[in-house]
């Protein structure tokens, strides 16, 4: 069956990173979510996508210029203020972490990595995966594929998977060379043809991010492992009809 990994939680619905976003996901029947982690100025791991709070919060500003006190001041449902009386904050992944040891939902991790070094970001991250008991609930992607390598190289029980946005030739060969077992390609850039190679190959295949049922629904019959998607209750729904 395939999954249904909310991206960024329910981020189509409610303001993306939050805690809100993710307790939506959860209640519309999603299997996972999907969250984007840097490190703030003072090391802490912070639940964001941007480099800076800029277009997801009321304030200004790099996140690894500013530390976790500042960070949780701004709001982070700003343009979405109809939603909520109380004004929600970014999270950390420890934050994250607690609320999913209640849940069984599955996890993964985008190291924003790529555009920023972050270094020392996916020891910190594997740190707490470990005390929260969730190996084998969460995977990492990246865009940063030297990232991975380093993973799968000190981490071989931690699950990777390479992001990517264009077409690669092959990609389930790329993956095996990273030591991956999974690729998660920008949805316009994997065809079916590639979606079945890559399973031949065992190689589990998440494109993101998929918002049109049309969309959804080839995805899901190409069998692939999971769809990220911004409307994890309409893909949940359309999944229930499509396997009926
Ligand atoms: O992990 C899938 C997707 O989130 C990658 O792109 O920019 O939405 O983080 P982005
Ligand atoms: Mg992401």
């Amino acid at each position: 069956m395939t999954l249904i990994l909310a991206h960024r939680g329910s981020a189509g619905t409610h303001p993306e990173n939050t805690m809100e976003s993710f307790k939506a996901a959860e209640k519309a029947g999603a299997d996972g979510i999907e969250l984007d982690v840097h490190f703030s100025k003072d090391g802490e791991i912070v639940v964001i996508h941007d480099n800076t709070v800029d277009r997801t919060t009321d304030g200004t500003g790099y996140i690894n210029q500013l530390t976790l006190a500042e960070l949780k001041k701004l709001k982070a449902n700003y343009h979405y203020k109809h939603f909520f009386n109380k004004a929600s904050r970014i999270p950390t992944l420890r934050e994250v972490f607690e609320w999913l040891s209640g849940n069984q939902l599955l996890c993964n991790i985008e190291l924003k990595n790529s555009d920023q070094p972050h270094e020392g970001l996916e020891d910190k991250v594997i740190e707490l995966i470990k005390e929260f008991n969730l190996v084998t609930r969460t995977f990492i992607s990246s865009f940063n594929h030297y990232s991975l390598v380093y993973i799968n190289n000190q981490y071989p029980e931690m699950e990777t998977a390479p992001l990517y946005n264009d077409i690669l030739y092959k990609p389930w060969e790329y993956a095996k060379t990273l030591g991956s077992i999974g690729i998660h390609p920008k949805y316009k850039v994997i065809t079916n043809e590639m979606i079945e190679t890559a399973i031949e190959n065992g190689i589990a295949v998440r494109p993101y991010t998929i918002n049109k049922e049309k969309d959804m629904k080839r995805f899901i019959q190409a069998n692939c492992s999971a769809i990220i998607t911004d409307y994890p209750e309409k893909a949940v729904k359309l999944r229930a009809k499509i396997k009926r």
